[in-house]
């Protein structure tokens, strides 16, 4: 007998139908006596109301009603509630209505006179059926969000090693874009150019072109610092320290919004060894979120605790515009912005995430829109040595090429 056959009769919620007043009673007196929680109705109709506010596992049901009969309402049922498993008692001259329910979504039928303990064992193989379902589907669940993860994951670490590779790529031909742009400019501005016609236009352009290369490389950059830091170089790292220093360096920016930026710092944390510049990037990138989040009068704190003997946590809480829950899966991810593309590259996060996970920490967002937004950080006290094992970007890089040219000579086979 599994788990679910044993499973006490005590958990089940039934529900009687049967026009007799006094079969009901006599049957319900028993089957409370073996702990099973009941419900009777004295008709189909009456049932149906019942089942619409009780939740219920399993219904037994007379066939001959008056009104609404016994198959009607296992019609019903089945239709409207699917899940519950519905046992049918029919008498003895009747015993076809019984098949006919079967064909129709019953459990079972029992002919009356009932036999008590049949009925008990049936009531038990009904249940043990629900319970198995139950454990099916929330086992697909499961095995659902695992896959939706893997998938998450795979397309995060690809797209990512991609976009890398992009921006080795697109840096040589912007700095030449660049170069070209301030020579042009400064031909233009020799003295023998001083009448040149449409001038004016020529240094417009100009400097459309410079502020789009400003854009291009502001993207390459973030991407690349994700990139270049392969080796941790840990030293004594005081996050308070960092902390204030990051607060100072955005602190034009905040006051131009009108968002105050104020500290929560409860308890001394020692230094910790870890690499205070990517830290510092860290709080860059969720302190300039924080304030783009915010409106006027907007308030973001930086918070540091313990948690505990190995970690620390410091935090950056915004009384900003929240993030739809929607939203809160796609955050991370590489490109994903909800700003103008003057504005945002959708890499902040991205970024601090990969360096998060490289200094052996992790990084947790609570959200509640038009309430804010709260980043939490957690690191380890102590950098553990490199886990040299994982592959640089540019094996990385060199393991997809090999991928792809695996794929493709497959697909000319
Ligand atoms: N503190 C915050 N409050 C509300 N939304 C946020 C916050 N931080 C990040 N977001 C959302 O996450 C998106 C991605 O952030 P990020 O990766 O830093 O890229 P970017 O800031 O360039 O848009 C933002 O566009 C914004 O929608
Ligand atoms: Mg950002």
């Amino acid at each position: 007998m599994s788990a679910a056959e044993t499973a006490a009769l005590g958990n089940i919620q039934l529900l009687l139908v049967d026009d007799e007043a006094f079969f009901r009673s006599t049957l319900k007196k028993r089957l409370q006596k073996r702990g099973i929680t009941l419900l009777e109705a004295e008709s189909g109709e009456a049932g149906l109301a019942i089942l619409d506010v009780h939740p219920v596992h399993i219904v037994i049901s007379d066939v001959k009603m008056p009104g609404m009969g016994g198959l009607a309402f296992l019609e019903r049922v089945k239709a409207d509630y699917p899940e519950i498993e519905v046992i049918l008692l029919t008498g003895h001259a009747t015993t076809a209505d019984g098949v006919s329910g079967i064909k129709a979504g019953a459990f079972d039928y029992l002919t009356k006179p009932i036999e008590f303990d049949h009925l008990i064992s049936k009531i038990q193989q009904a249940y043990s059926l629900i319970l198995r379902r139950e454990e099916q589907r929330r086992e697909a669940e499961l095995r659902e969000r695992m896959e939706r993860q893997m998938i998450l994951t795979e397309r995060l670490a690809a797209l990512g090693t991609l976009a890398t590779g992009v921006a080795h790529e697109i840096n040589n031909p912007l700095a030449i874009i660049r170069e070209s742009a301030g020579w042009m400019e400064m031909i233009l501005a020799k003295p023998e150019m001083a009448d040149a016609p449409r001038k004016a236009d020529f240094e417009k352009g100009l400097d459309r072109i410079e502020k789009a290369v400003e854009r291009a490389r502001r993207i390459t950059h973030q991407l690349l610092e994700f990139v270049q830091k392969p080796e941790k170089k840990a030293s004594e790292t005081d996050l308070a320290v960092l902390m204030a220093e990051s607060a100072e360096l955005v602190r034009r920016e905040a006051a131009n919004h009108g968002v105050e930026i104020a500290f929560d710092r409860r308890e001394a944390v020692a230094p910790i060894l870890s690499d205070p510049y990517q830290l510092r990037q860290v709080m860059l990138n969720l302190i300039t979120n924080a304030i783009h989040a915010s409106e006027k009068n907007g308030r973001i704190t930086l918070g540091l605790e313990n948690a505990g003997d190995a970690l620390v946590r410091f935090w950056v809480s915004d009384t900003g515009a929240g993030i739809p829950p929607e939203n809160l899966e796609k955050i991370f991810e590489p490109f994903f912005t909800t700003k103008s593309p003057g504005k945002g590259t959708g890499l902040g996060l991205f970024v601090t995430r990969g360096i998060v996970a490289r200094l052996g920490g992790a990084i947790e967002v609570d959200s509640a829109l038009t309430r804010g937004t709260t980043f939490r950080v957690t690191l380890p006290r102590t950098l553990l040595p490199p886990a040299a094992e994982l592959p640089s970007p540019e094996q990385k890089r060199q393991g997809m090429f090999a991928r792809l040219t695996q794929a493709l000579s497959k697909e000319k086979e």
